[in-house]
């Protein structure tokens, strides 16, 4: 072994050891007193030393461990193509804006086309058809999956319609079945928002593969985390080329960071009105970003893809036991039910208050909250109602009645693998604990 490789090797055991002596046994719970959260990061020594190993090679940029980030994932996820950006949100930016290249000729998105979403969820879902000058058209969803109601999607269409683009909320798939049926008959663009939704399969195969583009994030609320980070997936080599594109400033290469000269042809072309050979690195065929992700982020998603499988299983199982102990409550909450065809990854459990006259969600948040069990709603609740939407052209179809309820009534708590048994059986006993209190059992 020469020197520097020995130098390494010591420095990676002293963050083993690191790891060891400090965050490897702060796991102790004590009911009433540690917070049990609705989400969080699971990890040990290895994404430790993941991250100090690519801080050692100082390469700084997307490298070795995004390389092999990319290609693992894509494997995983069962699509040909994944390209790392620096968050869900930009995975989401960058996906959408690639429909929008002039590449794609009669089927490019236009300013003032028509996107079919859904006005329950996480605003980065919505904000790229914003950004583009698209206009989200808002269809309401169903209470127990918290997913677009189907029935509503023809008479959400227009002749403007071009693309849906949905989350699978909290990991449960929404009607792959009649979104993709639909989207066929009428040639429409699908992107699949899997950012909550890892790991969740429709009909036996993955969330991701039913629409022309799938996102994910790895922040660290996600299934597996960078700290921040996501991916933009697709099957298909044409739009690829645009999501890189867009990803790294609009260029029409696709030399990797580093890299010159790839495709053996840089001072070839002619583009536009430029001089011929004009250095390809520097034609820009998109109004793009940087949105690249770095190599220690990368490195720390690559200990983590070891981990998803286990990560996938804790999270149904969690969510199997934490729905077995609150069916006794059904008079009073509307449990989350899984899309019919669907085995989902799940993201939290979420669930709505039945209106009645001994409590309302405020008072079931306050006193989980209280207990040190973190309770969150979904997301946005109804965009149309956010400050920031107010001044934004949307068309909305129906009344979003269901929207509203799970606005006003709806809130989620955990299932991530940090949960343990422990943890569960807490969560459980302070449910019954809430309802002893209130006289309802
Ligand atoms: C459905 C959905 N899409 C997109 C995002 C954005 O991801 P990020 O936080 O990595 O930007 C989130 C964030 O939690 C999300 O829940």
């Amino acid at each position: 072994m020469n020197k520097e490789a020995k130098l390494r090797k010591e420095i990676l055991e002293k963050v083993q050891q690191y790891y060891d002596e400090v965050h490897k046994n702060n796991n102790e719970f004590i009911p009433g007193k540690t917070k049990i959260s609705f989400a969080g990061r699971v990890y040990d020594q290895s994404e430790m030393t993941h991250l100090v190993d690519s801080s050692l090679d100082f390469w700084l940029t997307a490298g070795r461990y995004a390389d092999e980030f990319e290609k693992r994932f894509a494997q995983w996820m069962q699509q040909k193509y994944c390209a790392l950006v620096n968050s869900g949100s930009s995975a989401n930016l960058v996906a959408f804006s690639a429909l929008t290249s002039p590449k794609l000729k009669s089927r490019q998105l236009l300013p003032g086309d028509e996107v079919i979403t859904v006005a329950a969820g996480f605003p980065t879902t919505v904000n790229p058809i914003v950004q583009n000058d698209l206009v989200p058209v808002f269809v309401d969803i169903e209470v127990e999956t918290c997913n677009i109601d189907v029935s509503y999607l023809e008479q959400a269409l227009s002749e403007k319609t071009k693309a849906v683009m949905l989350a699978h909320t909290l990991g449960n798939p929404f009607n792959l079945e009649a979104v993709s049926e639909f989207c066929r008959k009428h040639n429409l663009f699908l992107i699949e928002d899997c950012c909550d939704a890892v790991g969740s399969t429709y009909d036996g195969k993955m969330v991701g593969t039913f629409g022309d583009l799938a996102t994910v994030s790895f922040y660290p609320a996600h299934h597996i985390t960078m700290g921040e980070g996501g991916a933009v997936l697709t099957n298909r080599g044409t739009l690829h080329r645009n999501v890189l594109s867009f990803r790294d400033w609009g260029r029409d290469c696709f030399c990797g960071p580093g890299s010159d000269n790839t495709c053996g042809h840089r001072f070839d072309f002619q583009f536009g009105t430029l001089p011929q050979g004009y250095d390809h690195k520097y034609v820009y065929s998109h109004v793009g970003y940087n949105l690249k992700v770095s190599d220690m982020q990368a490195s720390v998603g690559v200990a983590q893809l070891d981990k998803l499988p286990h990560f996938i299983e804790k999270r149904k199982e969690n969510f199997v036991k934490l729905k077995a102990g609150l069916k006794k409550y059904e008079d009073y909450l509307i449990l989350p039910e899984a899309t019919p065809n669907s085995d989902p990854s799940w993201f939290g459990f979420m669930f709505s208050i039945k209106e009645n006259d001994h409590f309302n969600r405020l008072d079931l948040v306050e006193h989980l909250e209280e207990e040190r069990i973190l309770t969150r709603q979904l997301f946005a609740g109804n965009l149309t109602r956010q400050p920031a939407y107010q001044g934004v052209k949307y068309r909305v179809v129906g009344d979003l009645k269901n929207t509203d309820y799970v606005m006003r009534n709806g809130i989620f708590i955990g299932v991530y693998p940090g949960i343990d048994d422990q943890r569960m059986d807490y969560m459980i006993s302070s449910f019954e604990r809430f309802f002893k209190k209130k006289g309802l059992v």
